[in-house]
C-alpha cells in the first residue's frame, strides 16, 4: 500500500491568510492516524517565487517526516525554486512500490504550460520498465469546462499522450493548477487534478461569470495504491 497526501496551489506569500490555510493543512496531516508515504505538491507553492516564500514553505512542512515531493508551478520560479533545495525541476522518486515521475510543466513568464520535447524524453526513459508510475506535473492537459482554466492549461498534450501510452505501467496522471477536486481521463488513464489550498475555482453551473472561491476551505486529496487499484478521496479541512 502507498498512500499520498497530494497537495497543491499553496500559493504561500507574505500575509496571513496564506501562512493560516497551509498551516491548516499540515496540522491536519501530522495528526492523522497513519502517517502518509509522502506529500505530492504540484506546483504554485509560492505566490511570487521568492526565496522568503520558499524558505516560510520549508518551514511550515518541514516538521511533517515524510518526503516532499516538490514540483514547479508558473507561480514558481525555476532559479529560487532549485536554490531553494526543491528541485531539480524533473526528478524521478520511488514511493513504496511506486515511482512518482515529477515534470516541470511550466514556461518562464506564461500560465499555460508546455512539457519541452527534451523533458518528454527524459519521462519516456522514465518510465521504462514495469514499476507502477505516476506522471504529476502543474498544468493539466486538458479542458474542465471552465473558461479561465481552460485558457491556462497545458498544451502540446498530443505529445505527452504518445509517451504515456508507450507505457502500460503509468496508473495515473495527478496535477493541480486549476484550484478544483476533478478526474478525468488522459492518455486512457486516470488524471486527477488536487483541490486548491488558497481557493477553489467557480464553474459556469455554478456562475457563469465566476472566477475562484476565496471563501471554500483548503482541501487536499489523497491517494491510496494498493493490489493494483488507485483509491483518490478529497479531504476539506
Ligand atoms: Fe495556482
Ligand atoms: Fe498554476
Amino acid at each position: 500500500m502507498t498512500l499520498i497526501a497530494h497537495v497543491s496551489d499553496t500559493h504561500l506569500d507574505d500575509g496571513p491568510r496564506s501562512a493560516e490555510r497551509v498551516t491548516r493543512v499540515v496540522d491536519y496531516l501530522a495528526g492523522l492516524h497513519t502517517r502518509v508515504d509522502a506529500v505530492l505538491l504540484t506546483g504554485d507553492l509560492a505566490d511570487h517565487g521568492t526565496a522568503d516564500e520558499y524558505e516560510r514553505l520549508r518551514g511550515i512542512f518541514g516538521r511533517l517526516d515524510v518526503p516532499l515531493l516538490h514540483l514547479p508551478g508558473n507561480h514558481d520560479r525555476r532559479e529560487e525554486f532549485v536554490a531553494a533545495g526543491l528541485g531539480p525541476r524533473n526528478r524521478a522518486e520511488l514511493v513504496g512500490d511506486a515511482l512518482f515521475a515529477l515534470v516541470d510543466s511550466t514556461i518562464p513568464g506564461k500560465d499555460e504550460g508546455f512539457i519541452e520535447d527534451s523533458v518528454l524524453a527524459w519521462l519516456d526513459a522514465t518510465l521504462d520498465g514495469d514499476t507502477p508510475a505516476f506522471v504529476c506535473f502543474h498544468q493539466p492537459p486538458v479542458t474542465v469546462g471552465q473558461r479561465f482554466a481552460d485558457g491556462v492549461r497545458q498544451f502540446g498534450e498530443e505529445r505527452l499522450e504518445a509517451v504515456i501510452r508507450r507505457h502500460p505501467n503509468v496508473v495515473a496522471v495527478l496535477c493541480g493548477h486549476f484550484h478544483t477536486p476533478t478526474v478525468t481521463t488522459f492518455a486512457g488513464v486516470p488524471l486527477v487534478i488536487a483541490p486548491g489550498v488558497t481557493s477553489t475555482l467557480i464553474f459556469p453551473w455554478e456562475d457563469p461569470d465566476g472566477d475562484v472561491d476565496l471563501d471554500a476551505p483548503p482541501a487536499l486529496a489523497f491517494h491510496n495504491y494498493v493490489g493494483g487499484r488507485l483509491t483518490t478521496t478529497f479531504k476539506s479541512i
